[in-house]
């Protein structure tokens, strides 16, 4: 194995090591992919400042999200169909982000299910929902959560329906896989993957499959799927859920102002200000670019974390000094979980924290929860410009 320095060394191992569909389903984003592609290279467009001659030593990335202790400000988000990307993916990654100490946040549509990556771990772990139709269904699912004690629900706002993810499509990438001759023939080179798939059992929707009505089996969930998100989700049906959850509730994928105020008005624990690694509205500015106006207008009234586009620890830096409280990151821990499964999600949060602490340090900083705007050298044209 050749030596990982960045989260790109990661990547490219990851696209050797996987079958295409999956790498695809990772690496797309919706129709021309402008809004992925932004939320990387306006994080170029901010600068740090270079300070000299400060004491750094003692320094410390420690903080807290939702009032929980973190090593560093940087949790795993929800990513759908990650025990497809490497066997039992879901269970590594927890357990990755458990010994290191952030959270890890389980998606719905995870491979292995709540119970399951439950027993494999010690610690809380967070659990992502989407708004669904089937009222029993989530009704049940968070009551799955609850017994399996997890710390918080996080509850997905943008995906009440699917952007369209070209790749996805060509690749039969649907609710489960069409297999295709051409994809069974390039997973079959794909070996190791091969071998850690026919080593376990988890291979389809854990939380869904003999779950929700009317999926017994794999084959019946392409029609569950098909129906499955609400597209009639409003702010009363959040707050349903809310109530239903009864305990922390993170709000996933504000974009705009006045949605992050009517977000901040339903008492939740914090909001993710995200387009979902643009994976949803194509053509939406990036995330990094509307995060100072959603701090401004309401960071004082809930806590706002940061999602799409993290690929390095001074991205992290970026974003907290922006003033969100904690970033997640979705491709970054998937790329080392697909290049080296449970050591390479442990590869990917070690490169993020070193790369955070020596900027930091190099930013004049002894603190993470110290950075402040103060640090950054933000273009002029990035908040307030747009009618
Ligand atoms: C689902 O949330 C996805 O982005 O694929």
């Amino acid at each position: 194995m050749p030596v990982m320095t960045c989260i790109e060394d990661l990547r490219r191992v990851y696209a050797r090591k996987t079958p295409r569909m999956f790498y695809d389903y990772t690496e797309s984003g919706s129709w021309t992919e402008q809004t992925f592609r932004e939320n990387i290279t306006d994080f170029d467009r901010i600068r740090l400042r270079q300070r000299v001659a400060v004491d750094m030593a003692g320094r410390s990335t420690a903080s807290r999200m939702i009032g929980e202790d973190v090593t560093m400000p940087v949790a795993l988000a929800p990513v759908g169909l990650t025990g497809m990307q490497c066997a039992d993916g879901e269970i590594k990654a927890a357990r990755a982000a458990e010994k290191f100490g952030v959270p890890y946040t389980l998606s719905t549509m995870s491979i292995c299910s709540i119970e399951d990556v439950a027993a494999h771990t010690e610690k809380p772990f967070w659990f992502q929902v989407y708004t669904l139709r089937d009222d029993t269904f989530m009704k049940n699912l968070i009551d799955r959560a609850k017994a399996a004690k997890c710390s918080a629900l996080v509850i997905t706002v943008d995906l009440q329906v699917l952007g369209q993810r070209h790749r996805d499509l060509k690749n039969g990438l649907s609710a489960p896989p069409k297999l295709t001759p051409r994809s069974i023939a390039n997973m079959m080179t794909k070996v190791q993957w091969g071998l850690g798939m026919l080593g376990t059992k988890r291979h389809s929707f854990g939380n869904v499959v003999g779950h929700a009505k009317g999926v017994s089996d794999p084959a019946s969930l392409s029609s569950w799927t098909a129906e499955a998100f609400d597209p009639s989700l409003d702010w009363v049906r959040i707050g349903k859920i809310m109530e239903m959850w009864d305990g922390k509730v993170i709000l996933k994928g504000i974009l705009d102002v006045e949605d992050a105020r009517r977000a901040a008005e339903m008492g939740a624990d914090a909001i993710v200000v995200s387009n979902h690694g643009g994976r949803q509205q194509d053509g939406a500015l990036s995330s990094i670019r509307m995060l100072q106006e959603i701090v401004d207008a309401v960071g004082d009234k809930v806590e706002v974390h940061f999602d799409s586009g993290i690929r390095s620890g001074q991205d992290v830096l970026k974003a907290i000094a922006m003033g969100a409280k904690g970033t997640y990151i979705g491709r970054a821990f998937v790329y080392g979980l697909g290049a080296m499964g449970e050591s390479g999600v442990t590869k990917a949060l070690e490169i993020i924290h070193k790369e955070l602490d020596t900027s930091m340090a190099l930013s004049g900083k002894r603190d993470v929860t110290a950075l402040d705007r103060g640090d950054l050298l933000i273009p002029k044209d990035f908040a307030g410009d747009w009618q």
